[in-house]
């Protein structure tokens, strides 16, 4: 059994990656859209993941760990390819995945609180229970984007989501 400690260091190794990754996809996507408040939102949403993406990133250097640099490349990657994608595909597919994306993060966080509650680090729970409450907003957001879509239904149905 690993240590809590590892593995809170493991989980927000990928949550630090993953944020990489989400904040670029969203960078493509608002750019691929005309001004409207969805825009303005997922702009501020990209916004905030930069700003997990800081705050994770302290946590692990409190921990006296860091990013893992091979994990680092593939979520690079992965972000630029999502955010290109977003200017020739529609916008659905991107929608639904990114709401998709953000259910897994918040459920993330609040395993990552769960082993920081276990080693004491209270401040550090706090931090990451707010960072599940936002990917929860996030959530939001997309699933009253993608709501009523006709393909919502059958995506539904493939990939669990919404
Ligand atoms: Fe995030
Ligand atoms: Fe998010």
């Amino acid at each position: 059994m690993p240590s809590a400690r590892d593995s809170l260091i493991l989980i927000l190794q990928h949550a630090y990656s993953g944020e990489v990754a989400a904040a670029y996809a969203y960078r493509g996507h608002w750019k691929s859209l005309k001004d409207s408040p969805e825009k303005t939102r997922i702009r501020e949403i990209e916004e905030e993941e930069w700003d997990h993406r800081r705050r994770v990133g302290e946590w692990l250097e409190k921990l006296g760990s860091g990013p893992r640099k091979t994990r680092e490349k593939v979520f690079w990657t992965i972000g630029r390819t999502l955010g290109v994608t977003c200017h020739v595909s529609g916008w659905f597919m991107p929608m639904y995945f990114a709401g998709r994306l953000e259910s897994q993060n918040s459920v993330e966080y609040e395993d990552a609180a769960k082993f920081a509650a276990e080693l004491g680090m209270d401040e550090c729970v706090r931090d990451l229970l707010d960072m599940a409450r936002v990917e929860l907003e996030h959530e939001e957001f997309f699933r009253t984007v993608v709501a009523g879509h006709p393909l919502l239904p059958m995506m539904k149905r493939v990939f669990g989501w919404s």
